[in-house]
Formats: C-alpha cells, sequence, structure tokens
C-alpha cells in the first residue's frame, strides 16, 4: 500500500484563504480589525523563527500584530503586568506567551493571567475545562490543525479507535479531548506504555507526539491506518542538519492509508489555526457568527 500524503500545507494555504475573506468582510462591515499579540521573553533561536513566522502570516490575512519582545531578566512582575496590560487593551482580540519561559517564570501563573477570552492558545484552565467537559473553548491550536485535517480526510471519525502518542498538555491531552467529542475510541499512550508497538498497531488513527525522531516506524502501522506526525525534530545528517518527525516516514508511508509529512504536514496548520482561534475571539468579543469551518 501507498499511503495518501494529507498536504498540511495546502490545507493551511486555504484555511488562511477563508480567513483573510472574513476579517476583509469584518473591516469593512464592522469596522473591527482583528489584533493578535505575541509575547516573546528572551533570545530562545527556535522561538524567534515562529514568532516571525506568526507575526509575517498574522498581517499576510489582514490581522493587527503586535509583538512584546522582552529581555530574558524580566521579572514576574512584569510579565504580569504586560499580559494585564493586553488583556484590557480592545485592539488585542488574541494573546499568546510563547513558550518556554526562561526558567525562574512560572508559565502556569502566567498562562492564567490570560483573559480566557483572549486565549487564542487554548492553555489557560479554563478553556482546559470547558474543552474537556464538550463546552464552547478556545482549542489549542495544533490538535485543532490535526482535527481537521482527519475530518476533511475521513469524514465522520465517530468509532474509529484513535492512539494518541503523548500526554501534553498542549498536543497529547487536547487531542485526545478533541477525538473523544468526535465518538473516536481513545487510547492515550507514551513513553512509558508497555507494548506500545502493539497499541500503536491497533489503531485507526495513529498521532505522534511524543518527540522522538522517527520512533514510530512502519511495523507499528495498521495496514490502511491515517498517521498524522505531531513531530518537528532536528537530526544530524552529515554535516548538516534537517527536520525529520516522531514518524518513520518511508516506512510509515509503506503501510497506512494516509499520512502527513514533515516538514509539511501538521506545521504550517498550526499557524493557520492561531489565525482561526484570533478570527473566532475577535467574533465572539463583539457578538457576532462565527464564520463556519474555524473551530469544532
Ligand atoms: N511554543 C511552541 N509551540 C507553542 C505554541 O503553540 N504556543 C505557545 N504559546 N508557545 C509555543
Amino acid at each position: 500500500m501507498v499511503a495518501t500524503i494529507i498536504d498540511g500545507k495546502a490545507f493551511a494555504a486555504e484555511l488562511r484563504d477563508k480567513i483573510a475573506m472574513q476579517v476583509a468582510r469584518l473591516k469593512a462591515e464592522q469596522g473591527i480589525t482583528p489584533g493578535l499579540a505575541v509575547v516573546l521573553v528572551g533570545e530562545d533561536p527556535a522561538s524567534e523563527v515562529y514568532v516571525r513566522s506568526k507575526g509575517k502570516q498574522t498581517v499576510e490575512v489582514g490581522m493587527a500584530s503586535f509583538e512584546y519582545r522582552l529581555a530574558a531578566e524580566t521579572s514576574e512582575a512584569e510579565l504580569l503586568a504586560v499580559v494585564d496590560r493586553l488583556n484590557a487593551d480592545p485592539e488585542i482580540h488574541g494573546i499568546l506567551v510563547q513558550l518556554p519561559l526562561p526558567a525562574h517564570l512560572d508559565s502556569d501563573l502566567v498562562i492564567n493571567r490570560i483573559d480566557p477570552a483572549k486565549d487564542v492558545d487554548g492553555f489557560h484552565i479554563s478553556n482546559v475545562g470547558l474543552l474537556g467537559t464538550g463546552q464552547k473553548a478556545m482549542v489549542p491550536c495544533t490538535p485543532l490543525g490535526c482535527l481537521m485535517m482527519l475530518r476533511a480526510h475521513h469524514g465522520s471519525l465517530s468509532g474509529l479507535h484513535a492512539v494518541v502518542v503523548g500526554r501534553s498538555n498542549i498536543v497529547g491531552k487536547p487531542m485526545a479531548q478533541l477525538l473523544l467529542g468526535d465518538s473516536c475510541t481513545v487510547t492515550i499512550a507514551h513513553s512509558r506504555t508497555r507494548n506500545l508497538a502493539e497499541i500503536c498497531r491497533s489503531a485507526d488513527i495513529l498521532v505522534a507526539a511524543v518527540g522522538r525522531p522517527e520512533m514510530i516506524t512502519g511495523d507499528w502501522v495498521k495496514p490502511g491506518a491515517t498517521v498524522i506526525d505531531v513531530g518537528i525534530n532536528r537530526v544530524a545528517d552529515g554535516d548538516k542538519t534537517r527536520l525529520v518527525g516522531d514518524v518513520a516516514f518511508d516506512s510509515a508511508a509503506a503501510v497506512a492509508g494516509a499520512i502527513t509529512p514533515v516538514p509539511g504536514g501538521v506545521g504550517p496548520m498550526t499557524i493557520a489555526c492561531l489565525l482561526a482561534n484570533t478570527l473566532t475571539a475577535t467574533c465572539r468579543a463583539n457578538a457576532l457568527p462565527e464564520p463556519a469551518g474555524l473551530t469544532v
């Protein structure tokens, strides 16, 4: 079997087009420009790349982008004061504090200071609770992007066995909640799981989010299964480096029915979903109808 490639890059471009159209309408009809604020503390190079890319795409869909770059030694009180100011600013509809924060800052405290209505990452404890109880929430971007691609590929996910490998608050746990919400039978596995290969082989949908380069190989994949690879790992390749996922792509693609590549799969959908969440937050803040297809 040769797997269908799920083209996240194309999917993300289509979603961004839809968002850009809705943003133009919002501006023309309501005089409202959605605004997204990104806060970066310190100079982590990977975070710099993400933040630049987020800023560029925010502007490309017609939204206002605000960036706050704070020194690595910023105190907790100073960072909380920035969050408070953004919470109170009516021109800002979405707030994202880039993680990881420097070690002296308590990320739970900072994230939970964000107004839940502006929490476009969906990390605030109140959004986590709303998602877990099936209520209207801001949904974390990476799992939201994965669910959108799964729905587009499968139609209904009802009754399928989904195995999520990884239990992070950012991906694994919300992914499992979303799949459960779509009536999958969900198993959450992780690095300590016994018989991990066997459990993966029982999955109709296999989501890999463990952060271990190419850990999941073709012999862990049920023939015809859909494989979603959330991993982005930089590995040495001679005197260069290259990006690989948590799935060994070639061997898995020989067995799977469909698979997301790395790069060009889940990654592009994450930022597109951040923009979707910002638009959703803007509509909710102004009691306007939410355009279809932006969230679950
Ligand atoms: N760092 C890496 N990915 C993310 C993300 O999706 N949101 C935030 N806030 N920080 C991150």
